[in-house]
């Protein structure tokens, strides 16, 4: 399957707070970017787009591995993402989204994303199960009720998609929605999205917290087996 990455690097990471863009930030000494582009490549996506900040064009080149394609993102995820579909290679058959945020994400769980879209799904995201209570809380700050966790999913990326089916889901979105992930674009036009096994592994980088947990899990886990440091 041709299937193309588009890697969410545009952000600047301002809850992490540190002196460069979250995606420039080293673990383990590779940039959070590099980790999610090797991990797209080793799961079986043949080629990537990177959206950047524009004024750090220089870096993001510097740490990238040859062939990969860079754009400059947008203010919002939402705006990033488009332009990465923009540019990528209108001949894929699939598109991956990934966040540079989620650097161990295990080949594994790309593997699964292009398996199912290889058995046709049009939409694929990976997901965990929520393993503690979850309740409303009203604006009183007191419960108003408890949720039924059992069919409650947490949602991570790559989400993958038919090219075209993303392609035309981005262009009947409103110009300035802004919606948090591209299962909720394709949803919005109508497209069913199924779900396969996500990995704890692939948790996001947010606050520095998050950080220490990934540096210890390269420590003591390997990089997910497959890239070599
Ligand atoms: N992202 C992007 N373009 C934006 C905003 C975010 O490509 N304008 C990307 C980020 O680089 C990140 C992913 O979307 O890989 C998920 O976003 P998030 O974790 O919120 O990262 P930041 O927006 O950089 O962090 P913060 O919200 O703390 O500023
Ligand atoms: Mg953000």
């Amino acid at each position: 399957m041709h299937a193309v990455g588009i890697v969410a690097a545009a952000g600047s990471g301002s809850r992490l707070g540190a002196d460069r863009p979250k995606a420039l930030v080293p673990l383990a000494g590779r940039p959070l970017v590099r980790w999610a582009v090797d991990g797209l490549l080793a799961g079986g996506v043949t080629e990537v787009v990177v959206t950047i900040p524009a004024a750090h064009r220089a870096e993001f080149e510097a740490v990238l591995p040859a062939g990969v394609l860079v754009v400059e993102g947008g203010a919002t995820r939402t705006a990033s993402v488009r332009a990465g579909l923009a540019a990528a290679d209108p001949a894929a058959t699939a598109v991956l989204v990934h966040d540079a945020a989620r650097p161990l994400t295990p080949p594994d769980v790309v593997a699964r994303v292009l398996t199912a879209l290889a058995a046709g799904a049009p939409a694929v995201v990976p997901v965990l199960p929520v393993v503690d209570t979850t309740v409303l809380v009203g604006e009183d700050g007191v419960i108003a009720e408890a949720v039924p966790r059992a069919p409650l999913r947490r949602v991570q990326t790559p989400q993958g998609f038919d090219l075209q089916t993303l392609v035309r889901a981005y262009a009947a979105l409103p110009d300035g929605a802004e919606l948090t992930d591209d299962a909720a674009v394709v949803r919005a036009a109508g497209v069913p999205v199924i779900t396969v096994p996500g990995d704890e592994r692939s948790a996001k980088v947010t606050v520095s917290h998050d950080l220490t947990l990934a540096e210890l899990a390269v420590t003591l886990d390997g990089p997910s087996g497959t890239v070599a440091r």
